[in-house]
């Protein structure tokens, strides 16, 4: 059975929320609390302990997102976002090859699938210039948190108590009370349906980003993946550990699966530095091309397997935007390929990982 993903996120790291939760919102808890706030911006190393504390150690696997299977295929651009910006990915009939990686989040390569609705696609569009266009996209409408330290302090909070195994409930719903964002995010996440498969969600940047034009104009843009195929409506299977693995091996012996790429034009006004903020849908959109994904591969011997998706390899026409998660993903990126690289027992993720027979409860 399904728990909220949130509670999921959690339980990733070794936790059960239920009583968390019903803290969240109690005035004794949140009186009790007290203010835990980190102020200062936390560093990768930092950041990556943490995801360990919560999560656990597998070695020579990704510290988030460690669960993934790899993909390729190639852009084919419309044309559509070529008076925008002068990256030769979007040149009119410009045929990119992309190598990416489908993936849910947490540190156990081991999850069950149906632990999260969260699926993640990341990128890397390989231009016939030599230059790289990299981005890992959420299928979520925003992050839970504007900043790193905020992200800092989630994290924090989320950490087991040794007593328990669970997360402190108090310091839990100081960090909700404090921050409407990550609250709101709760929500989505329990009220949003389980989907059985990778091919059928949408996938956002989240960040922004700036598409530089010949005359160096920015424009202020987020950007999505938006798949052709249609969910069917059936349930993701409760009793397979890595269903959205087979179905996409299933739908690719079919035929290749495709997405539309919609950059999404900021409106004058818009935050381009809060990725815990959606942009409504009244935003200009344009349609820059369409992903083709041919082939997956396990992530244990494909192509992706030693790639950082830093989000700030980017080509010339695409600049980061002054969104302060950028600059600590790309850090925290690397910090965590520079572990798994490092990992004594590589071996563990050159072998396919066995999921645990039972569901975990
Ligand atoms: C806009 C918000 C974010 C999005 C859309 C996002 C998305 C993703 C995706 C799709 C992956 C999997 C990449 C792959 O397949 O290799 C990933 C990995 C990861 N994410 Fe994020 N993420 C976000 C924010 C963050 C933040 C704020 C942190 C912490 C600073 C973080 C930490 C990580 C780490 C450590 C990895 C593993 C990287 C690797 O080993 O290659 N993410 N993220």
């Amino acid at each position: 059975m399904r728990m909220p993903a949130f509670e999921i996120w959690l339980r990733t790291m070794g936790v059960s929320l239920s009583v968390v939760i019903a803290l969240a919102t109690s005035p004794a808890g949140l009186a009790a609390a007290g203010n835990q706030a980190v102020s200062q911006a936390p560093t990768a190393d930092q950041i990556v302990n943490q995801l360990q504390e919560n999560g656990g150690v597998f070695p020579g696997f990704r510290r988030n997102h460690a669960k993934g299977v790899c993909v390729s295929g190639y852009f084919e651009s419309s044309g559509g976002a070529t008076r925008y910006s002068v990256a030769q990915v979007f040149i009119s009939g410009e045929r990119t090859p992309v190598i990416g990686r489908l993936s849910i989040p947490g540190t156990n390569p081991y999850a069950w699938d149906d632990g999260t609705p969260i699926r993640g696609m990341a990128l890397m569009f390989l231009q016939a210039d030599g230059q790289q266009w990299r981005t890992a996209m959420n299928a979520v409408p925003f992050f839970p948190v504007a900043t790193p330290a905020a992200n800092y302090e989630f994290l924090k909070a989320q950490q087991p108590l040794p007593t328990t195994g669970d997360p402190d409930p108090k310091k839990l719903a100081a960090f909700f009370a404090s921050h409407p964002t990550a609250n709101a995010f709760r929500i989505w996440d329990r009220t949003t349906k389980l989907s059985a498969s990778y091919a059928t969600v949408q996938y956002n940047s989240l960040d922004s980003f700036y598409l530089v034009d010949a005359e160096s104009h920015r424009y202020a843009v987020r950007w999505s993946m938006v798949p052709e195929a249609i969910a069917d409506g059936r349930a993701a299977p409760t009793d397979q550990p890595d269903f959205l693995a087979a179905d996409l091996r299933q739908r690719l012996s079919q035929g290749p699966l495709r997405w539309r790429l919609v950059v999404t034009l900021a409106n004058p006004g818009d935050r381009v530095n809060d990725a815990a903020i959606a942009w409504l849908a009244d935003r200009r959109h344009i349609d820059a091309g369409t992903l083709v994904i041919r082939a997956s591969q396990p992530q244990s011997i494909g192509v992706c397997r030693d790639i950082s998706f830093n989000p700030l390899v980017l080509p010339r026409g695409i600049e980061p935007s002054d969104d302060p998660l950028l600059q600590d993903r790309a850090e925290t990126y690397a910090e965590s390929l520079r572990r798994r690289l490092r990992d004594e027992s590589r071996q563990h993720a050159t072998t396919v990982a066995p999921s645990p027979s039972t569901h975990p409860q």
